[in-house]
């Protein structure tokens, strides 16, 4: 295992430098960005430093948000509400071609703050430079697909649809304001797969920054600002139970956009006053498995598994969580699997490495109480499970009991635990009985029990990988889960459906009814009614 070293608070590396003070205290609503007087939080950093004379290294203070209260965000949902105006503002009722020119206005104004946005990522929440680099080019692409995917629906829809005696157009509308919440993995990324094709569709919203990973949306307030209607996006840091409990409970969200715990996720829907009102896509929790068959590939497992369990210290809804291995390979594998999983390097985010430090306070703690459960259940520890500060030294836990935490529960850390089975139909009733219903990996090469499996699963999970980690991507394909893992189904092109309503203008087929639409679309007296498509 490489030794951590902590660098010098005085000599940080040129590119590695941010200052966070440029953003302090300041949120959007009704087109304006604020500076808020009132309380505020500090934004503390997961990456600590060496202090000249302190024994330990110490956690760096990046800024301080605005944790704005009650009453400010009441006045950010009533932005939004009139930004929509019962269907009728600005941005609801602009044409296709007019949002999406907004749209690559904004984009442009993301990429102007690309490395602003990869320095924060890397101190906010401790992800690598690679990694917070893939993070927002991923994101700015998936803004540019989605202005496609959009044109492409506007052409389509273009069309007239005659049908059983009656002519009819049939588009798709906003659904009104969304409340948009993001997590501390992905808070640019995941913020902005519901964000933007939420606010392309033409409605409006409301949006709390995560509780980590919140400065890196705060330099794309002003892009926000100059590309939409006042009031079309408003965005603020502020405590959860005290301000969004009031926005929900007022019955004014017409769309929950929320990545997060399915218990945050229930919490927030229950404050809703009509709750039939409300349409709901979340992503939340999941237990995706990796199964190791008799006849896999041992090295190109483990090289899966451990990207698939490790990869930002497995901080995301897609990482393998637990690794069910054949009992007549499973020593084999493990023994292998702790030498990968030793050679990982850690460091600070800037630097060639792969571990880096944890952002959530108090999580090291938990993932040792985890590892610490499962060996009282029986399991061993095959390597590492130490604390460094944040850091926490990636744990291989064998062979984990199912009475143990670690067999059920949602690390969402760096704990990999493996069990073992002997029956295919193990591996079929984990899943059917799992509360969650997201992804699986097989790894074989015996198409008799992969197909058995494949045929097994489909109704359990959404997404099987063969002999390949567990993942979102590519984002033109449907992100989606079973039971607790998810409502409604993201990708590019489903998210634009997700967050609008089909509408319908018809009419029966007569001649007199076909001549006058034809008259409101030759002399283009319609927004809605038009054969117009500019792309
Ligand atoms: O945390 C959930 C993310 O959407 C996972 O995305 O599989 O690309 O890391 P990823």
């Amino acid at each position: 295992m490489t030794p951590i070293t902590f660098p010098d608070a005085d000599h940080l590396p040129e590119a590695a430098r941010v200052d966070a003070s440029r953003w302090d205290r300041q949120w959007l609503c009704g087109g304006e960005i604020r500076t808020w007087a009132g309380e505020t939080a500090p934004v503390r950093s997961p990456v600590c430093v060496m202090r000249p004379g302190a024994a330990a290294p110490e956690p760096v203070e990046l800024g301080r948000v605005a944790m704005i209260d009650r009453a400010a965000g009441l006045e950010a949902l009533a932005a939004a509400k009139t930004a929509w105006s019962q269907g009728r503002g600005a941005w609801p009722t602009m044409r296709v071609g007019e949002r999406i020119e907004r749209m690559t206005t904004f984009v442009a104004g993301m990429r102007a703050v690309r490395e602003d946005l990869v320095r924060l990522l890397m101190w906010e929440i401790g992800k690598t430079r690679a990694d917070s680099e893939t993070e927002v080019d991923r994101t700015v692409v998936y803004v540019q697909d989605t202005i496609e995917a959009l044109k492409e629906l506007d052409r389509t829809a273009a069309r007239f649809s005659v049908t059983g005696g009656f002519v009819g157009q049939i588009r798709r509308s906003p659904l009104g304001v969304v409340l948009c919440m993001g997590p501390f993995n992905y808070p640019l990324n995941e913020t902005f797969t519901t964000l933007i094709p939420a606010l392309i569709m033409g409605n409006t919203i409301v949006s709390k920054l995560p509780r980590f990973g919140q400065l890196v949306i705060l330099p794309l307030l002003a892009a926000f600002r100059d590309a939409f209607p006042a009031g079309a996006v408003n965005i603020f840091q502020a405590d959860g139970p005290q301000v969004i409990g009031p926005i929900m409970e007022s019955g004014d969200i017409d769309c929950l956009a929320f990545i997060g715990s399915s218990r945050v996720a229930n919490i927030l829907k229950r404050q809703h006053p009509r709750l039939n009102r409300m349409r709901s896509i979340t992503g939340l929790e999941s237990k995706n498995p990796a199964v190791i068959l008799p006849s896999a590939d041992l090295d190109q497992a483990v090289k899966e598994c451990v990207s698939g369990a490790l990869s930002f210290n497995g901080q995301r809804c897609t990482a393998l969580k637990l690794i069910f291995a054949h009992a007549d390979i499973a020593d084999d594998f493990v023994a292998r699997l702790a030498r990968a999983v030793d050679a990982l390097p850690a460091g600070m985010p800037w630097e060639k490495v792969t571990l880096t430090p944890l952002p959530e306070p108090g999580r090291p703690a938990y993932m040792r109480g985890l590892v610490d459960d499962a060996v009282a259940h029986g399991a061993k520890l095959v390597t590492g499970g130490a604390a460094h500060g944040t850091f926490f030294r990636p744990a291989v836990v064998f062979p984990v009991s199912p009475a143990a935490r670690l067999y059920t529960e949602e690390q969402f850390g760096p704990v990999v635990p493996v069990t073992t089975f002997r029956e295919l139909d193990e591996i079929d009733h984990f899943m059917r009985t799992s509360p969650y219903g997201q992804q699986i990996s097989l790894f074989g090469t015996d198409p008799r029990q992969l197909a058995h499996l494949v045929d097994a699963l489909v109704n359990s999970v959404c997404r099987i990988n063969l002999n390949s980690q567990c993942r979102r991507g590519p984002d033109a394909w449907p992100f989606t889960g079973r039971k607790d893992s998810a409502e409604g189904t993201l990708s590019v092109s489903d998210a634009l459906r997700a967050f609008s309503i089909r509408t319908v203008v018809a009419t029966t087929a007569t001649d007199a009814n076909q001549d006058l639409v034809g008259e409101i679309v030759t002399r283009r007296l319609s927004s809605f009614l038009t054969t117009d498509f500019l792309f």
